[in-house]
């Protein structure tokens, strides 16, 4: 067959070309939303996870500085404790979500409702902690390698831990927390001080680190009989504890459960208990360092924790958490818990 460069053959050549661009930029961005599932390398995500709580943990000290939290009540527990949210938490949860924008299309599931504070008023608050950042970096570079599906991660934030402590300037307590979740289990937590300078970061299968020496927590030794409870929430977790620990057990009240965990891991305090109910976000971090460590933090059925992103974030069944044996001191206390919670009603 002769093809004949004629008008009519040039035209049925270009509309082919069209059509065969055409379906390729439909074909090309259909499938680009069909498959928007990319693969994550998980240090990238533990490094910006690391500089969000650091940032956000810088707005917190920053605001404190100014004296102007405006700490307004969001409500009551149901154990009649006012809960409390400050400028600070607004910051800091925003700067979080900026840092971690990096990654779009993540779930990420936070305390604090999205604010819009404009750049010029979250400006004094912006920090650079590039140089510190840094410094992780170097640390973060020796996690092995790994890759996980966009779509089964999720990442909890608490941008302020302990918020009634910080408005009674107990900032000790303080911690902001960035955790990431894997289909449901916590595989990377980080605690930021940010009244101490001071990071702690765990990943599963890996291991707990510190920014003071970059020491490789947790210490186990001459750990002293002790059993860290919540200042707010107490409830009757002390007598609990007594029954099924014995009598040489003290037991120490403080504030924010980031705080609380980093006691275990740094071996100032055997366990850590609560019998009301807590949030998602304030254990999510922890969770993922206690695993980090060997341990668990078990509900007081004995089970471990899931944070799935669309799952209710309330725990109401309480905590016990333990760096080691944990079920063996489950086993403890599992039978005063029925009579506990008669008393408790
Ligand atoms: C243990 O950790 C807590 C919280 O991070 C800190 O306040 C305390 O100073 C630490 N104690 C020791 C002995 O390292």
């Amino acid at each position: 067959m002769q093809v004949h460069f004629n008008l009519k053959n040039i035209c049925i050549v270009l509309i082919g070309a069209c059509f065969v661009y055409l379906s390729y930029l439909l074909w090309g961005s259909g499938s680009a939303d069909h498959f928007p599932d990319v693969e994550v390398e998980l240090r990238d995500l533990v490094s910006y996870a690391i500089l969000a709580a650091e940032t956000g943990g810088h707005a917190v000290s920053e605001v404190h500085k100014e004296k102007r939290l405006q700490a307004a009540k969001k409500g009551q527990t149901k154990e009649g404790a006012d809960e409390f949210v400050t400028r600070a938490d607004l910051i800091s949860n925003q700067l979080i979500l900026d840092t971690l924008k990096r990654f779009p299309g993540i779930r990420i599931v936070s305390e604090e409702k999205s604010t819009s504070f404009d750049d010029s008023e979250l400006e004094p608050y912006r920090l650079d902690k590039y140089a510190q950042w840094l410094n992780s970096r170097d640390l973060i570079n020796r996690i092995p390698s790994r890759k996980h599906k966009l779509s089964t991660l999720a990442i909890w934030v608490d941008p302020l831990d302990a918020t009634q402590e910080y408005t009674e300037d107990l900032l000790e307590y303080v911690t902001v927390m960035v955790c990431i979740v894997a289909s449901g289990q916590p595989i990377f937590g980080v605690i930021y001080r940010p009244f101490h300078d001071e990071t702690v970061f765990g990943m599963m299968g890996w291991g707990v680190m510190t920014s003071k020496g970059g020491r490789k927590l947790p210490v186990r030794e001459h750990v002293p009989e002790k059993i860290m409870v919540s200042r707010s929430h107490a409830g009757t977790v002390e007598e609990l504890a007594k029954k099924a620990f014995g009598e040489s057990y003290t037991v120490e009240a403080a504030g924010g459960s980031g705080y609380k965990v980093l006691r275990l891991v740094n071996g100032t305090a055997e366990l850590y208990m609560h019998r009301t109910a807590i949030k998602k976000w304030d254990t999510c971090a922890g969770d993922a360092i206690v695993r980090a460590a060997g341990g668990s933090m078990l509900d007081l059925e004995g089970a471990d924790q899931t944070y799935w992103p669309d799952e209710p974030v309330k725990n109401e069944k309480g905590l016990l958490v333990a760096l080691t044996n944990p079920f063996t001191y489950y086993q403890k206390i599992e039978p005063f818990i029925k009579e506990d919670s008669e008393k408790n009603v």
